[in-house]
């Protein structure tokens, strides 16, 4: 087999973002500029993949791990200096090395993979992925002779007025023979208006060499968008976001108002689901099929099983399983864990609580680090009081258990199965099994106390 490879180039300082952070670390539907490249190489069978950092280096490797090798750019001094710097990875292999720029997030494995196909079949030296611009300023330009073959790639800085006129460009990506590349990589100088070792004259080292050159020009010049400042990062999440609503509406995923929903790249949608307007689903977040999200909706980082609604509602990392309801108006926080068939209703608040199944939680309630059995009602506006002023307490609910209205549960405490408890109970010790707790003060009726006091209302 032969060996593919892909080096990212990710040391540059992106100035024109104006940001503290690393250019490639920006995000566009809740992916870094570099994971998209990089999803895009794997997508294309890459074996192995070097990032070039520089800039921010720390940071850049904290956020791609040990996914990917890593090569150090002290100077940036120039794209074809930034490949030298990989070059201990590709040193004496077999293959191809693709070569991408770590802010290019809408190139697509296809394009990689047609790229690469082309390139071994002509036995090409280097592939160059091109596009077509009405407006080409500031890219490098392909200059190709009377038989159209490629002949070089001029840098807009550098070139004529007559080169300046080509519309066909350079995207910053490669595909090219590891031995060829390296043979030439060495013979690269910085006479240019940059003073830069540029990546781009191997091109034409090469093909005076005698080697081939080819180039696969993109239909999509979208594909080849570099994000060098915040404008360019929207029109890359708008790309994307259309994308990623295309692909689940193809799946079986009806998308009531495309233009109204953001889905993340890692969320994954079943069939027969229906996201209506408003809805955010973000991270990880993995939505099972006949679901209900939305209108207004925000999921992060969550499982929600096949079957549930979640309508005009917060879900933060938790898991909701099947047949579930959620909302309208609820809020579940990180590390909830709520049961099958289970209706959390209106200004219902749940914070790190396990929910068994069939429970019924329908309006104006709090829980909090509680763990509630199967089958039980929690009545309006109960509520799990966990913190004491000095730390957060565990309350236990067993299966079967009526709550009623306005019970306040002082943490911890236990409610075993099957127990009642009366409405407006402040409950600080344990119910037994199978009991009523009534834990308020008895009415009083004073008869006649209006009339002898002299209290009447009068309108
Ligand atoms: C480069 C190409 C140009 C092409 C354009 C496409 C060269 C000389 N020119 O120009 O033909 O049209 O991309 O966007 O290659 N980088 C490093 N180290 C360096 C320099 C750059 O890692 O020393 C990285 C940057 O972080 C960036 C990428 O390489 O991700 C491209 O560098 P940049 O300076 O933006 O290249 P351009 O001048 O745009
Ligand atoms: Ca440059």
């Amino acid at each position: 087999m032969e060996h593919l490879m892909a080096v990212i180039l990710a040391a540059g300082e992106g100035k024109r973002m104006k940001s503290k952070k690393s250019k490639v670390l920006h995000k566009v539907c809740g992916m870094t500029l570099i994971d998209w490249v990089y999803k895009s190489v794997k997508g294309a069978g890459v074996d192995e993949t070097v990032v070039v950092v520089g800039h921010k280096a720390e940071d850049v490797k904290e956020s791609m791990g040990d996914k990917v090798l890593y090569a150090y750019q002290d100077k940036q001094l120039g794209t074809g200096h930034a490949v030298m710097q990989a070059k201990e990875y590709f040193e004496g292999k077999e293959g191809e090395v693709l070569v991408l720029c770590g802010d290019t997030p809408l190139i697509t494995s296809e394009t990689i993979s047609k790229t690469v196909e082309i390139h071994r079949k002509n036995n090409n030296s280097a592939t160059i992925i091109t596009a077509e611009l009405e407006n080409p300023a500031g890219y490098g330009r392909i200059v190709r002779d009377e038989n159209n073959n490629v002949l070089k790639i001029v840098e807009d800085r550098d070139a004529t007025e007559d080169e300046k006129n080509i519309k066909e460009i350079n995207s910053g990506m490669y595909c090219f023979n590891i031995k060829d590349l390296e043979r030439v990589l060495g013979e690269l100088d910085n006479n240019n208006s940059q003073g830069e070792y540029y990546l781009t004259d191997t091109i034409e080292i090469l093909i005076k060499k005698g080697l081939k050159v080819g180039a696969v020009k993109v239909d999509d010049s979208d594909e080849i968008l570099g994000i060098n400042d915040r404008v360019q990062l929207s029109m890359a999440n708008e790309i994307l976001r259309k994308r990623i609503l295309t692909n689940h509406m193809k799946n079986g995923v009806t998308i009531i108002d495309p233009g109204n929903t953001y889905i993340d790249a890692d969320v994954s949608i079943g069939m027969d689901t229906v996201i209506y307007p408003g809805s955010i689903i973000e991270g990880q977040t993995e939505i099972g099929e006949d679901c209900i999200i939305g209108p207004s909706s925000r999921i992060v980082g969550s499982k929600i099983s096949k079957g549930v609604e979640v309508k005009n509602s917060v879900v933060l990392e938790s898991s909701i399983e099947e047949d579930t309801s959620i909302g309208p108006f609820a809020y579940i926080r990180p590390g909830s864990v709520i049961g099958k068939k289970v209706k959390i209703g209106d200004f219902v608040e749940i914070k790190k609580s396990v929910i068994g199944d069939r429970t019924k939680i329908s309006h104006l309630t709090y829980v909090g680090d509680a763990e509630v059995g199967t089958n039980v009602n929690l009545g309006c506006g109960v509520v799990v009081v966990n913190y004491d002023g000095k730390k957060k307490n565990k309350t236990k609910i067993g299966d079967n258990c009526f709550v009623g209205c306005n019970v306040n549960l002082i943490s911890p405490v236990e409610v075993k199965n099957n127990a009642y408890i009366a409405a407006g109970s402040t409950i600080t010790d344990e119910v037994p099994e199978n009991s009523l707790a009534i834990a308020r003060a008895r009415q009083v009726v004073k008869e006649e106390w209006v009339t002898k006091k002299g209290m009447l209302r009068k309108d």
